[in-house]
């Protein structure tokens, strides 16, 4: 008997369980390490490796552990997995006024296969679309910004330089900021 072999592997978006917490940190420092280097900025490699040196520590990661299992209200954590393995996260927040979309990383060897977009559909389920929602990307993370321009944001103008991105060698992440109107929410 010949069995079809499935070309596209099979990608399940779910809110994370306590085994997922490594594959989640991974993904993380994954990312990071493929996209925030950057020599203009003087973000380096070295940058990226010095701010996750603890972060699969046995402690970092229980108390990661508990912020998934317990998110703080109006949070959603969502991870997109093959198999056992995650390759995506996302993290979005409701608010009063408007919605975030906190982060959106997937793993390298993943992008360009739709992963971000099941995420991302599954988090607009999350917030729905009453709210104009922002997202802020490095100014220098132009696939980010292209895909954000794909699903309808826009920049807003505004740009940051915060204290919380200074890296090892004392370099900030820049970010811009972007939103999606509520109105042209599809
Ligand atoms: C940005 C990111 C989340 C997109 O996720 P992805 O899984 O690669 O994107 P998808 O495959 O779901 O693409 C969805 C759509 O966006 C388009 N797209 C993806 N990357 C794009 C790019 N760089 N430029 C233009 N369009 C792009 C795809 O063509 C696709 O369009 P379609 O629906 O018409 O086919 C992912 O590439 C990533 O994790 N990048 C590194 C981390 C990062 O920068 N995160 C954002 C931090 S703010």
């Amino acid at each position: 008997m010949v069995e079809e072999l499935s070309e596209q592997p099979k990608i399940v978006i779910s809110t994370p369980s306590a085994e997922d917490a490594v594959g989640i940190q991974n993904v993380f420092y994954q990312t990071w390490l493929d996209t925030y280097p950057n020599e203009e900025v003087g973000i380096t490699r070295d940058d990226v490796e010095d701010r996750f040196k603890d972060s699969f520590s046995a402690e970092i990661l229980q108390q990661r552990t508990e912020n998934l299992l317990n998110p703080p209200s109006g949070q959603k954590f969502l991870v997109a997995k093959v198999g056992s393995e995650v390759v995506g996260v996302c993290r979005v927040q409701r608010g009063n006024n408007s919605h975030e979309l906190q982060g959106l990383y997937v793993l390298p060897e993943y992008q360009g296969q739709g992963v971000g977009k099941l995420l991302w559909q599954e988090a607009l389920e999350f917030l729905g679309t009453d709210k104009d929602i922002f997202v802020r990307a490095a100014s220098y993370n132009k696939q980010a910004i292209s895909f954000y321009e794909k699903l309808g944001f826009k920049s807003t103008g505004r740009q940051f330089s915060e204290e919380r991105f200074k890296m090892k060698s004392g370099n900030i992440i820049p970010e811009i900021e972007m939103v999606l109107k509520a109105s042209e929410i599809n």
